[in-house]
């Protein structure tokens, strides 16, 4: 009767990962209990994830090294893994929200999100990409489409390009406030990009010092059109997701990155944490504000909540 917040099914966003070939459910080395699918065996994870009320769920493609190049060509390929993985789970329930990031690193061979020239990131080059990228993965059907790329400016000219394109229902979910984060190990290393990266993201992506910045990166984004914004990760930033709610009249999501997911999951596998730490981080999340949460934990929470 007193407690303040829920979590619901509906609040929960899956990732899942996938790859090429066929008949492969992989092991992820670095993330316990989650799987890189090929898209032929996506059916059984997305009828799952429909019977539990998971709302959406996000592709993250594991691009193989012979595709990738300088500029990230194969994320224009209409035929590339993330193309073909939403028209199959549109083909499987057409009812499940289908999201998809927009940022060049999982097809570039210098790993980072948009093209590089003599070291430095290119910002509005690498925007002109990120809009087709984002027109071709709509044309697909994807129902969201997540910027995680932090470039300045794209949110805006996604937006234009879509609703010309008569795409005006599909949606934006920004990631405004993502950090230069030390957390995202291990998916790096779930889509092969961790090998790949020259340097480090912090000349686009958040200094973990700043607080105010996140605000001033929220304001852009929703007056570019941004549907929802993410702050990412999560639990480290719990003070930035209450910052945002407190600030703005915006959904605003938490992506429980792969860094604590693999802390959780581990320490559990160790017997070092009781299982019920899952639910307290994502409630944690919530309690700070968040309308709904990526965390690859998304399958097991939802059959304990329905339970
Ligand atoms: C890439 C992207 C990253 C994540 C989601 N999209 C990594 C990065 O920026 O290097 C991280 C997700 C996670 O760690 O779970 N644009």
């Amino acid at each position: 009767m007193v407690a303040e917040n829920n979590l619901s099914a509906s609040d929960l966003i899956l990732p899942i990962f996938v790859t090429e070939g066929k008949n492969k459910i992989e092991k992820i080395k670095t993330m316990p209990g989650v799987f890189r699918y090929s898209i032929d065996k996506l059916n059984p994870i997305i009828k799952q994830a429909s019977k539990l009320k998971i709302p959406l769920v996000a592709i993250f493609p594991h691009t193989p090294n012979k595709k990738k190049n300088s500029v990230g060509s194969e994320g224009l390929n209409e035929d590339n893994l993330v193309c073909k993985a939403i028209i199959k789970i549109k083909k499987i329930n057409p009812n499940i929200g289908v999201m998809a990031d927009v940022a060049l690193d999982p097809y570039t061979d210098h790993g980072h999100d948009g093209i590089l020239k003599n070291e430095e990131v290119l910002n509005d080059e690498t925007v002109e990409i990120l809009s087709e990228q984002a027109l071709l993965q709509a044309q697909m059907g994807c129902d969201v489409i997540a910027p995680s790329d932090m470039m300045d400016g794209r949110v805006g000219v996604i937006r234009k390009v879509l609703d010309k394109n008569n795409f005006k229902n599909v949606q934006i979910l920004s990631y405004a406030a993502k950090y230069a984060s030390n957390f995202y190990g291990p998916f790096r290393n779930a889509i092969g990009s961790i090998k790949k990266l020259k340097g480090n993201k912090k000349s686009y992506q958040m200094d973990y010092k700043n607080s105010s910045e996140a605000l001033r990166e929220v304001a852009l984004d929703i007056k570019e059109g941004a549907d929802f914004v993410m702050v990412k990760p999560a639990l480290p930033y719990l003070d930035v997701i209450k910052l945002v709610k407190d600030n703005f009249k915006i959904p605003v999501f938490g992506y429980q990155v792969s860094g604590e997911y693999t802390m959780i999951a581990q320490s559990i596998r160790n017997k070092i944490l009781k299982e019920d730490a899952i639910l307290e981080s994502l409630m944690s999340i919530k309690r700070a504000g968040a309308s709904a949460i990526v965390t690859y934990f998304a399958i097991d929470v939802a059959k304990k909540i329905n339970k």
